[in-house]
């Protein structure tokens, strides 16, 4: 049995402790996340969301505590070899190349070695899914609208075949019908059967596309549990989603 618990799980953290220099930022962090699933991590500005995902993909060193990825320990494996790996994150911020076209920034998701050969496989999967991204695909990033420079940034990650696609703040920004638009993709992409773990202030919609949720408050974990149940808890509530009573 624990076996079979083990073999579904595709990330496991354990402990983790972050600094930068030396402030400590993320206090004994654990974190869960089974195939196939939808995780979220909501909480306030600096609660070190950022700070964990950027940890995961092996751009901040780990203090203390345990990355498993896939069965293997990456705690100090470079970030590119996590690439690899199929652990991608998409960061806050996009960071897109602006100049470039939409298909250009899309390909240089499929830049490493491996991956090249399926590139237009690939690319041509997601104008499947995603036509909004095929309408534009000739269009520099830097005249996209902010939600399509985010479904261009998604699509992205999605070009290197992740196994677990990292999230942070996809809806940053963005005005509350692009958010729909946003939250819709991710809910596609995990249709096809990525794993996804993503970071969002906005906890009505991270937790709505999530099964599993985790509140960070000051560098820990204040709370997880299955999202219906974290929706429904008076802390999430008044927190979180702006219920008064
Ligand atoms: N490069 C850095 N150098 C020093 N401190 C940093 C750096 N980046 C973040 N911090 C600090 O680490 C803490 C956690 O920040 P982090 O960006 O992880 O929070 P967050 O939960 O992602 O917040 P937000 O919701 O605003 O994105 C904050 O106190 C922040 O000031
Ligand atoms: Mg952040």
């Amino acid at each position: 049995m624990g076996n079979r618990q083990d073999l579904n799980r595709l990330l496991e953290v354990a402990n983790l402790e972050l600094a930068y220099e030396t402030v400590q930022v993320v206090w004994g962090v654990n974190l869960k996340v089974s195939r196939g699933q939808v995780v979220s991590i909501i909480g306030p500005n600096g609660a070190g969301k950022t700070t964990t995902l950027k940890a995961l993909a092996g751009l901040i060193p780990v203090r203390k505590g345990r990355i498993i990825f896939d069965g293997q320990d990456v705690t100090s494996e470079p970030a590119h070899l996590r690439v690899r790996h199929h652990l991608c994150l998409v960061p806050e911020g996009r960071q897109l190349w602006a100049r470039m076209t939409v298909e250009e920034n899309l390909l240089m998701g499929a830049f490493s070695p491996p991956l090249r050969a399926k590139a237009h496989q690939n690319l041509n999967r997601i104008y499947e899914l995603f036509p909004q991204l095929k309408e534009r695909s000739k269009q520099a990033c830097g005249t996209l609208s902010g939600g399509e420079q985010q479904m261009c940034a998604i699509g992205r990650g999605f070009m290197a075949e992740p196994l677990l696609l990292i999230l942070d703040e996809p809806s940053l920004g963005l005005a509350p019908i692009l958010v729909e638009q946003v939250f819709q993709m991710i809910s596609r992409i995990a249709a096809e059967g990525v794993t996804i773990l993503l970071a969002a202030q906005n906890a009505n919609q991270a937790l709505q596309v999530a099964q599993y949720g985790y509140v960070m408050e000051a560098g820990r974990v204040a709370l997880e549990g299955v999202s219906d149940e974290l929706r429904a808890s008076d802390h999430v509530r008044r927190a979180y989603l702006g219920v008064s009573n």
